[in-house]
């Protein structure tokens, strides 16, 4: 468990000693005392080879709030913008004797490779359409926070499945906690075969949504559309945008759900995502820097509640 490249596979207890970990840091932060000495003297490199707001921002405040040293670098100003290859920017960074990288890439497993060059640990901040590990672990924070557990809820996941890794490292995260996944989308936007990860699968949401306890959406990515997989951003509104007629088929006290970032008027109306009695998207991101602090924490000074987990 040196590295942290997706949640397929893991095992419950693995999540949930993340969890409770990530929730003492919660707590730590809300009671006002958030630098810790944890990682005091480690050091961290973010290498992202796409854009990100929350992603990053979380994981260098999570690095600083443990105490350890973090330095960021984007893409555009490094030397892969001279032709320099993943992994021998992998191994340049590795030869600075690093603790942790924390790598977003587009292609989908380009961190296990790099992860397969370097001796330190290595965290997937999203590969592709592979998997988003953190995303879906600050996801589970937030509705097992609310709901108090993640077993036996019904979670909707909606709009572009296709493309999104948020969407595989949720499935594979909440159907190891016992929960009952769905996923809705128009036919372009379901991966064929996705009833294999263990979800049902809808293409109507007023079906999709009836009952459910959680209503996740997903962003349409557009930079990853090539071909015409939605008839209009009209239409997509129409059929598959959470507004509050549809909102009104989930369960009255269903959470809604967004990573970020979002495409108001696309994906969600405006109206349910500014909701702040059912809106946990701002929590989401709270959330994140604690996730992001348990999995650095326990990757890098291999956490004793991580090991008691395994007992
Ligand atoms: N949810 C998420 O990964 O957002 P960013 O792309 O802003 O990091």
């Amino acid at each position: 468990h040196r590295h942290l490249l997706g949640i397929e596979g893991k095992h419950p207890w693995e999540i949930k000693a993340l969890l409770d970990l990530a929730d003492h840091y919660v707590e730590q932060s809300r009671s006002g005392s958030k630098k810790t000495e944890e990682l005091r003297g480690r050091t961290i490199v973010n290498l992202f080879f796409e854009n990100s707001t929350r992603t990053r921002t979380s994981f260098e405040l999570a690095a600083q709030r443990l105490g350890a040293d973090v330095i960021n670098m984007g893409v555009s100003t490094s030397s892969v913008s001279k032709g320099e290859t993943l992994i021998d920017t992998a191994v340049t960074l590795n030869a600075m004797h690093l603790d942790a990288l924390v790598v977003r890439h587009g292609d989908s497993g380009a961190v296990q490779l790099l992860s397969e060059k370097v001796n330190c640990a290595v965290i997937n901040a999203g590969d592709g359409s592979h998997e988003h590990p953190t995303q879906a672990l600050l996801d589970a924070l937030t509705i097992r926070r609310r709901k108090g557990h993640l077993d036996n809820l019904l979670v909707a996941i909606c709009g572009d499945v296709l493309h999104s890794r948020v969407a595989r490292s949720n499935i594979h995260l909440l159907n190891a906690m016992g929960a009952r996944v769905r996923v809705i989308a128009p036919k372009t936007l379901l991966p064929t075969g996705i009833e294999e990860l263990g979800v049902e699968a809808f293409t109507d949401m007023r079906q999709g949504l009836k009952d459910v306890d959680i209503v996740m959406m997903l962003r349409v990515q557009n930079e990853r559309m090539t071909g015409s997989y939605i008839p209009s951003i009209r239409e997509f509104f129409h059929f598959f945008g959470l507004d509050r007629e549809k909102l009104a088929l989930a369960k009255p006290d269903a959470l809604i759900m967004h990573p970020g970032p979002m495409n108001r008027g696309v994906e969600i109306d405006s109206d349910v995502a500014d909701d702040f009695e059912r809106s946990v998207i701002r929590e989401q991101v709270e959330m994140g820097v604690a996730v992001r602090m348990a999995v650095l924490d326990t990757l890098i000074r291999n956490a004793p509640n991580f090991a008691e987990g395994a007992a």
